[in-house]
C-alpha cells in the first residue's frame, strides 16, 4: 500500500537518488537485486486485503443474517474464528496493515434498525488483536456484501433509500470503530459492482436485460448501471460528510473510496485507438473520479449516455466534490483495446456500449491443469506507473493508497512446502519495483 499525499511528496527529492542507485544496480547485474521494505520512504506502509465474504465464513452465526453474497456463494475462509491465528501469521509476515471489510448484516442483520452486538464483539476482538501486534487496521464499510433485506424490501441499490440506510450503518461503524481505525473506505469498487451486477448480470444481485446479459430475473442493463453508480457516488459523499462533520475531528482518521482501476492501453498507435483507450478509462475510473474531484460527471460520459446519465444537482455536486481524503485502487494489469464505433449506433444500449471500444486482450488468462481451473494474470508493471502518472495529471494527485494487487495464479500444490511460487513473488516484485519507481 502506498501512503501518498504531502508527506511523500516532500520525500520524493529523496527518492530520486534511490531511485537512480536502484537503475544502476540493475545495469550492473544481470539479476536484479530484490528491493526491501527499506528503500522505500519513512511511513510508506505494506499490508495485505481481504473481504469479509471472503474470509469470515461463518455466514449465518451468532445473529448474521444473508447479504446478497450469501444468496450467491457461500465459501469461504474462517477467520471468524480464527482471527486470533490469522493475525499472528500476519505478524510473522511483517504487515504493517491489514485491509479487512465488516460485514452490513453481522453488525445490522436486517440493514437498518436493530444492533447485533455479537457482531459489534467481533470487529471489536479483531481489531484489538491487530492493535496489539502494531498492525493498521483498514476498514472497508461496504464490500458488495449488501444486506440480502434490503434488496428484497426496496431493490437494494437502486432506491435512493440505500443512501440512508447506507449512512446509518457507516454512523454505527465510526462510533464504534474510528477510536482504533484511523483508514476508512466507504466503498469498495463502486465502479465495477454497477457493471457485474446490473449490465452483464453475471455479480449479485444479477439483473439485466437482453442482448446485454443471459439469465437474469429482472434488469435494465441500459439504465440501471448508472442510477446504481449514482446512488453509491452519492451514498460515499454523504458518509464521508458525516464523518468529517462528526469524527475525524476527535478521531483523526481519513476516509476515501476505492476503484477498479485497470490501465486501458491503445492496441495500436492510431489516433483512434489511443483517444477509444482514454475514453474507456474515463467510463471506467473516470465514472467517479472526474465527480470526486470536479464535481460533475465527464463530458463523454454525459455525450454518449445521455440521459441516462442522472444529474447531480448543485446541492449534490458541492457533496461530492472533494469528499475523499484518499483514493484506494485496485489494480491487477492493462487491458489493450481499439475503437469501435458501431458501439454507438446501436440500440439499445448499454454501459458497456456507450464507452465505444473493444477490447483486445484481457490481462487474465484462466488455463486448466489436473487440479482445476487456474487464473494467471499478465504482469504489466508498467501500467501501473501510467496509472499514477494519469491520476496526477488529471486528477491531481491526489494520496493513492494500493489496496489491492496481486496473482490469482496458483502453485502447484503437488510440491508440499517445496511448490514452485516464483511466477507470484517475481509479479510482486515488479510491482513493487513499480511503484518505488513511481514515487
Ligand atoms: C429500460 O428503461 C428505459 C427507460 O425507462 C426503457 O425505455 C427501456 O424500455 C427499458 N428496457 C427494458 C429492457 O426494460
Amino acid at each position: 500500500m502506498e501512503q501518498g499525499g504531502a508527506g511523500s511528496r516532500r520525500r520524493a527529492r529523496g527518492i530520486a537518488l534511490l531511485v537512480l542507485a536502484v537503475v544502476s544496480l540493475r545495469a550492473l547485474h544481470a539479476e536484479a537485486a530484490a528491493i526491501t521494505q527499506s528503500d522505500f520512504p519513512e511511513g510508506f506502509v505494506f499490508g495485505a486485503g481481504t473481504s469479509a465474504y471472503q474470509v469470515e465464513g461463518a455466514w449465518d452465526e451468532d445473529g448474521k443474517k444473508p447479504s446478497i453474497w450469501d444468496t450467491f456463494a457461500h465459501r469461504a475462509a474462517d477467520q471468524y474464528h480464527k482471527y486470533k491465528e490469522d493475525v499472528k501469521l500476519m505478524h510473522e509476515m511483517g504487515l504493517d496493515a491489514y485491509r479487512f471489510s465488516i460485514a452490513w448484516t453481522r453488525l445490522i442483520p436486517d440493514g437498518r434498525g436493530a444492533v447485533n452486538p455479537k457482531g459489534v464483539e467481533y470487529y471489536n476482538n479483531l481489531i484489538d488483536e491487530l492493535m496489539t501486534y502494531g498492525i493498521q487496521p483498514h476498514a472497508t464499510i461496504y464490500h458488495f456484501d449488501l444486506p440480502q433485506a434490503l434488496q428484497d424490501e426496496y431493490n437494494g441499490l437502486l432506491n435512493p433509500r440505500f443512501i440512508e440506510d447506507f449512512m446509518a450503518y457507516a454512523d454505527l461503524c465510526f462510533r464504534s470503530f474510528g477510536d482504533r481505525v484511523k483508514h476508512w473506505t466507504t466503498l469498495n469498487e463502486p465502479n465495477i459492482e454497477p457493471v457485474g451486477g446490473y449490465d452483464l448480470g453475471s455479480l449479485p444481485p444479477r439483473r439485466c436485460s437482453p442482448p446485454f446479459g443471459e439469465s437474469c430475473a429482472g434488469g435494465n442493463s441500459t439504465t440501471e448501471p448508472y442510477i446504481v453508480a449514482h446512488h453509491l457516488l452519492l451514498a460515499h459523499a454523504s458518509a464521508a460528510s458525516l464523518y468529517r462533520d462528526k469524527y475525524q475531528a476527535e478521531q483523526g482518521g481519513q476516509i476515501g473510496v476505492t476503484l477498479l482501476a485497470f490501465w486501458f492501453e491503445p492496441a495500436t498507435r492510431k489516433l483512434e485507438d489511443v483517444e477509444a483507450a482514454a475514453r474507456m478509462f474515463d467510463f471506467s475510473v473516470g465514472w467517479f473520479m472526474h465527480p470526486l474531484v470536479y464535481g460533475h460527471y465527464l463530458p463523454v460520459m454525459k455525450r454518449n449516455a445521455g440521459t441516462r446519465l442522472p444529474l447531480l444537482t448543485a446541492e449534490e455536486s458541492a457533496r461530492v466534490r472533494g469528499s475523499f481524503d484518499f483514493v484506494g485502487i485496485n489494480h491487477y494489469g492493462a487491458i489493450y483495446v481499439v475503437v469501435d464505433l458501431s458501439k454507438l449506433k446501436q440500440s439499445p444500449r448499454d454501459y458497456a456500449s456507450d464507452a465505444a471500444v473493444k477490447y483486445i486482450t484481457l490481462p487474465f488468462q484462466s488455463s486448466r491443469n489436473k487440479h482445476g481451473l487456474g487464473m494467471t494474470n499478465h504482469p504489466a508493471p508498467w501500467a501501473l506507473r501510467k496509472l499514477f502518472e494519469h491520476l496526477k495529471h488529471k486528477y491531481r494527485n491526489p494520496p493513492v493508497l494500493i489496496y489491492e494487487n496481486g496473482a490469482g495464479h496458483e502453485p502447484d500444490p503437488s510440491g508440499g512446502f517445496l511448490y514452485d511460487d516464483r511466477f507470484r513473488s517475481h509479479f510482486l516484485q515488479d510491482y513493487i519495483e513499480a511503484t518505488l519507481l513511481s514515487i
